[in-house]
């Protein structure tokens, strides 16, 4: 595997890859890799003859300064994991080589992400989808690649960059890739490894209570529906739902009545202690 630092290293192997027709698939991460990345890995390279994957904690999607300096870096394990899962070249760089002069020297554009980034996250992280689709946008101008792929863990980010693509012009097929669990079910986030054991140990309640409350669904409201689940995980000792929203999965906006979209998905966030995590689960979906 080939470790690329710079953007023109990029540009370079990538007008390389294009001379001799291979496709291109991209993986953005911000590392602290786990088995869910390597599931996008792993279908990139089944879909492409090229796989690049990017490693870079991206400071301007992060809207607490405490979750960026605690963000987890593993560069070493992270480059073998990568090796290992058979992509062809990582791109790692500096902030200063994405962001030359510093951050805000960058931070004039405004990207048109539409209704689905104002509600759940865009409303509790403010600025974080103009952070998340700067840096996808950016990667995606210098990667140019033909699939890139996305966890479905960060639904609502999936739907974002979507229309920032869309609002941008940027010729790419966006791929979505399910969930992956620990064998207790909980998502698998880089955040995990920053839960003490007792948090562990508590965190795979958020994804029962998703799991259940999609039986219950079948013979209560959506607000009943709701209620269960956010009463569920706020009485575990540590554990504060940030939101919960039932949603039409494709404008996550919120509804009121099942039958208003076939395509219904609950979006959740949890605080386990100071650990911020997010899962989600479908409640219908079309036929
Ligand atoms: O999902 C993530 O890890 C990040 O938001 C992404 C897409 C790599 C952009 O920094």
């Amino acid at each position: 595997m080939i470790i690329l630092r710079t953007v023109s290293d990029v540009s370079r192997f990538v007008s390389e890859q294009k001379g001799r027709n291979a496709s291109i698939g991209f993986v953005p991460t911000m590392g602290a890799l786990h088995a869910g990345h390597l599931s996008l890995v792993e279908k990139a390279v089944s879909e492409n003859d090229v796989v690049i994957a990017s490693v870079f904690v991206n400071p301007t999607q992060f809207n607490n300064p405490n979750d960026l300096a605690t963000y987890p870096r593993k560069e070493e394990d992270d480059f073998r994991l990568l090796a290992e899962a058979g992509v062809t070249a990582v791109f790692a760089p500096s902030v200063e080589e994405i962001y030359p002069g510093g951050v805000e020297a960058h931070a004039g554009h405004k990207f048109d992400l539409g209704q689905a980034a104002e509600v759940m996250e865009g409303k509790y992280r403010p600025g974080h989808f103009q952070g998340v689709a700067q840096i996808v946008s950016l990667l995606f101008r210098i990667v140019t690649p033909d699939r890139a792929y996305f966890g479905e863990k960060d639904f609502q980010q999936i739907a974002v960059i979507r229309n920032m693509v869309k609002s941008e012009n940027i010729d790419v097929e966006i791929i979505a890739c399910p969930i992956k669990r620990a064998d207790d079910g909980l998502a698998l986030s880089s955040r995990n490894s920053l839960l003490t054991s007792e948090q562990r140990k508590l965190a795979p309640e958020i994804y029962a209570a998703l799991k259940d409350s999609v039986e219950y669904s079948l013979s209560h409201s959506v607000q009943a529906t709701h209620d269960t689940v956010v009463e569920r995980i706020d009485a575990v000792p540590g554990m504060k739902v940030e939101y919960f929203e039932i949603v039409d999965a494709r404008t996550l906006v919120k509804i009121d009545e099942w039958e208003e979209s076939p395509w219904v998905v609950g979006c959740i966030t949890v605080y386990c202690g100071d650990i911020r995590l997010i899962d989600n689960i479908a409640y219908r979906l079309p036929k």
